[in-house]
């Protein structure tokens, strides 16, 4: 299988935010992930909606949403209202995971949890039969171009080994320090789909590089 190959533009040029978007849209790009922090959860602050409007009018990808932020469930209806296909939530900032879950689905949407490098994979036991996917960090949350943490191709394993077990039919993703080498092993280990932020936009031809990925 093919991995699904999900861009981040929390890489992206923001000056030329437009003109990265175009060349994502002609790329073999599957979905365009986009990785929202409010500075509490993690320590950074990206972007918030009166950007992801205008990436969402540009995009012709659908929207992986990556929600680094505390009590997500507040902003439901406008991510939405992006036309967003999958919501990633944290594990971590949800103590009510599965009403959450609950309602991402209602909205319309496809519910994700996202866990982080110290988050063991047996937390999912009782929620992974709820949720369309997994994200996996490959990184702490916060920042693009770190470097890939090695435990989570174990994590990819044992989480591809519980989703089996259960009779989930749960993606993994993995997101944070992608590239050629970490990828492929991510791949042999189990991983369904690869978030990449700095391994494409770093690239000296991107789309080149979003070809050599999907071709793993
Ligand atoms: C990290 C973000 C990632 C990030 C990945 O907090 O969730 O999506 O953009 O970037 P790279 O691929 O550069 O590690
Ligand atoms: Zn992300």
């Amino acid at each position: 299988m093919k991995p699904i190959i999900s861009p981040s533009i929390l890489s992206a040029d923001f000056g030329n935010l437009a003109r990265d978007i175009d060349m994502l849209n002609r790329s073999e790009a599957d979905w365009l992930h986009i990785d929202i922090m409010d500075g509490v959860f993690v320590p950074n602050i990206s972007f918030g909606f009166p950007v992801l409007k205008h990436v969402a009018r540009l995009t012709r990808k659908p929207l992986d949403v990556h929600l680094m932020i505390v009590q997500p469930e507040k902003f439901i209806a406008e991510i939405k209202a992006l036309g967003t296909e999958i919501m990633n939530v944290h594990y971590e900032t949800c103590p009510h995971l599965h009403r959450v879950v609950e309602q991402i689905r209602e909205a319309g949407m496809k519910p994700a949890v996202t866990i982080n490098p110290a988050t063991p994979v047996t937390l999912l036991k009782d929620i992974v039969r709820e949720v369309d996917m997994v994200l996996v960090m490959g990184v702490n949350p916060g920042f693009g171009g770190q470097k890939f943490i090695e435990n989570t191709v174990e994590k990819v394993r044992d989480l591809r080994e519980l989703i089996t077990r259960t009779g989930s039919k749960a993606l993994i993703e993995v997101d944070g320090g992608v590239n050629l080498e970490t990828g492929a092993r991510l791949m042999k280990a189990g991983a369904d789909a690869l978030v990449v932020g700095n391994a494409v936009f770093s690239a000296s031809i991107p789309e080149e590089m979003i070809h050599a990925l999907k071709n793993l």
